[in-house]
């Protein structure tokens, strides 16, 4: 409930935040929840909304503008009872402004899914939360990184003004079925070229790093930083470190090896290495992912084997 409280000397009276929902700190699968999902149609929001649903108590509705996600991630649930797909733009205004908003209105609790892009081109390797990030702010990749860190900012305002309960996720690269096939994330690319074989594109040196996290252990971390009493940021990814070139050598491998590796000039401000350090992952929520590269590659490929209408000639 809303009640007027005085503040400071000056005794302006301001609202205080409406009392919590007795729900924010409630398990997914324990209670009955309303759980709201922004960017749900996505790769990885579809994801989430598939592992929630199991749950018989849970309603859940998604709001996306279909601007990179699809209806095709959501057809199963599309009429159940239990769940609802909105239409809709969060960013009339600024989108993470605004789920606070919300979330501070129904005394809901909020996870924010940023980004191992706000450690920018790392000094620091593998990267811990306590790191503050190295990101160029004019550059061309600066408005996803940039828009990630304000977002972050946004959150721990609101928490401590508000007492808003939140949670942050550092996501680090998720590969898996229904990842967008043309998008241009690195995974992807070399998975799509693969199969429909085209030379595999690495971009110069090709001897960045990155590491790839399976989109069911991030859904699983993802959960439990929402059910834990931890704000985060907490770094969610595999460490498991790859090169560009090493990564387009196991796909090659695994899916055509007679395709090409090719090198193609690189995007600014491309970071050199990026690898998780999970060690708060680890001790706050007993993550760690279970499945490797090698496991998860072959899932992938099925995936868009069936969505280019490229069946496998292997066997
Ligand atoms: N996949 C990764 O490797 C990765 C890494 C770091 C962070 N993240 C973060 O995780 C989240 C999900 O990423 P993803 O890989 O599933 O991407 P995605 O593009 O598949 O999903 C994003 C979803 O948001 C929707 N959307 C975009 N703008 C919107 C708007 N204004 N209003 C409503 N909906 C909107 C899109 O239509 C899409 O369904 C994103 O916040 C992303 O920044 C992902």
């Amino acid at each position: 409930m809303a009640k007027e409280v005085s503040q400071g000397d000056n005794h302006a009276s301001v609202k205080a935040p409406p009392e919590p929902s007795p729900l924010r700190k409630a398990k997914f699968f324990k209670a009955n929840m309303r759980i709201l999902i922004t960017g749900g149609a996505g790769f990885i929001g579809s994801h989430l909304v598939d592992k929630l649903m199991e749950n018989e108590k849970n309603e859940v509705i998604v709001a996306d503008n279909y601007f990179t996600g699809s209806k095709d991630n959501l057809k199963k649930w599309i009429g159940h009872p239990r769940f609802e797909l909105i239409r809709h733009d969060v960013t009339e205004v600024i989108g993470t402004l605004n789920v606070l908003g919300l979330a501070k209105r129904v005394g809901a609790r909020i996870l924010l899914t940023s980004t191992s892009e706000v450690y920018g081109d790392p000094l620091v390797h593998p990267q811990t939360e306590d790191y503050w990030g190295n990101v160029n702010p004019i550059g061309v990749r600066s408005c996803y990184d940039e828009g990630k860190r304000v977002a972050e900012t946004l959150m721990f305002d609101y928490h401590r003004q508000h007492g808003l309960e939140i949670r942050i996720a550092r996501i680090f690269n998720t590969y898996g079925p229904r990842m967008n096939i043309d998008d241009g994330r690195v995974v992807s690319n070399f998975i799509a070229q693969a199969i429909r074989d085209e030379p595999l594109t690495v971009q110069l040196p090709g001897t960045q790093t990155r590491s790839f996290c399976y989109v069911s252990d991030m859904v699983d971390g993802l959960i439990r930083l929402m059910e834990g009493d931890n704000t985060g940021p907490i770094n969610i990814g595999n460490p498991g470190e790859f090169t560009m070139l090493e990564l387009a050598e196991t796909v090659k491998e695994m899916i055509n090896p007679e395709v090409k590796i090719v090198t193609v000039e690189n995007t600014p401000d491309d970071p050199r290495q990026r690898k998780p350090d999970i060690t708060k992952a680890k001790e706050l929520l007993g993550w760690e992912p279970k499945i490797k590269l090698r496991e998860g590659i072959p899932l992938m490929e099925e995936d868009f084997r069936q969505r280019l209408g490229i069946p496998s000639n292997k066997n």
